[in-house]
């Protein structure tokens, strides 16, 4: 038997597109199905200023030919930030929101932020303007276990950050941990979360057990099956707190298969298919809506789309690509251990 379900059009809430070799090839895969996405800034050298936003997001759309996708475009944080360039180009609608990096916390930020003292200026000016900050949550400290960093990163920074900057409406995004669903649940508000569509698919197991698997390492790295069940149930709650950032991360084979293997996940391709799968399993499909096309839009103060994307289910598993060809070299599409039933029919 078929079955239909139809969706608001989705947003995808964290977004590496890439830039150079690779952007042609990846911009379609997110916009096929998704009207928006926020983009991340973390290009090498990084989106620091608003001409660079425009000029990067005009790539995009060079990228994007014959499509209506909306890059919602990103500035990267460093404690060079002028907080007049990030409010003007707030305001002349070029940038969406601004992403923090602690210093050498992932791929691309070693431009980020080390004291955050020195950044207080412009988080004040964003909450005087309303622009929101999307974090990424992890402590750097060598000390710090990598299981650790994004609970300790709670308590050390983003707890003091938020309590000296009444206002600062804050995304932490692709949380990975149960203390991080329950911080965000005990905020009175200013606060969300996005929640990837690979954590609520893998936990450590998956990358650790019988080799090491680097398609499925990413950052924050998947932490255990109980943090990976907080997850899933922040997600298909309902909470409007949590919402959709798929951070499909691409990298090419050739920097994934090798000694030192880049982190990131790639989902774009079929992330709502593989959504579609999971809500099911949870006996939760009627919320899938809200997740990948309200919650994100509401928070950040965004109409919702008009689109429609229409999905079917049927009887045999689908099959997507394995890998997607871009002109910096293959990338391989997240493989999520399941078989999935269903496919994106139609889209408005
Ligand atoms: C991202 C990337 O490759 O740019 N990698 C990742 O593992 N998610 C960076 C990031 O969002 O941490
Ligand atoms: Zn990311």
């Amino acid at each position: 038997m078929t079955r239909s379900l139809t969706l608001t059009r989705p947003d995808d809430f964290h977004l590496h597109l890439r830039d150079g070799a690779m952007l042609a090839g990846i911009a379609p895969e997110t916009a096929r199905d998704f009207a928006r996405a926020i983009i991340m800034p973390n290009l090498v050298p990084p989106v620091v200023t608003g001409a660079q936003a425009e000029a990067y997001r005009q790539r995009i759309l060079a990228a994007l030919p014959d499509s209506d996708f909306v890059p919602l475009m990103t500035l990267y944080l460093t404690e060079a930030t002028d907080p007049a360039d990030l409010v003007a180009a707030h305001r002349a609608g070029i940038i969406t929101a601004v992403k923090l990096y602690p210093a050498g916390a992932t791929t691309n930020s070693a431009s980020g932020v080390r004291d955050f003292d020195k950044t207080r200026p412009v988080f004040e000016a964003m909450a005087e303007a309303g622009i929101p900050l999307c974090v990424h949550g992890e402590v750097t400290d060598a000390e710090i276990d990598i299981f650790d960093r994004e609970s300790v990163f709670i308590d050390r920074v983003l707890d003091p950050i938020r309590g000296a900057t009444p206002g600062l409406r804050v995304i932490m995004e692709h949380v990975t941990t149960r203390d991080a669903v329950d911080y965000v649940r005990s905020a009175d508000a200013d606060l969300a979360a996005t929640i990837t569509t690979h954590h609520l698919i893998i936990n450590r197991n998956h990358i650790l057990v019988g080799g090491i698997k680097p398609h499925y390492y990413c950052l924050p790295v998947a932490k255990r099956e109980e943090h990976r069940l907080a997850l899933l149930e922040a997600a298909t709650s309902g909470d409007a707190r949590f919402f959709l950032g798929t951070d499909s991360a691409p990298h090419s084979d050739d920097k994934k298969e090798c000694a030192c293997c880049a982190a990131g996940c790639f989902t774009a391709t079929h992330t709502m298919p593989l959504l579609a799968e999971v809500f099911e399993r949870a006996g939760t499909l009627d919320r899938l809506d809200a997740f990948c096309g309200h919650f994100g839009a509401d928070f950040y103060g965004l109409a919702r789309n008009a689109g429609q994307l229409r999905l079917e289910r049927g009887e045999d598993p689908v099959m997507f690509p394995a890998k997607i060809e871009t002109g910096a070299g293959p990338v391989t599409v997240f493989d999520p251990g399941f078989p999935v039933h269903w496919r994106v029919v139609a889209r408005s």
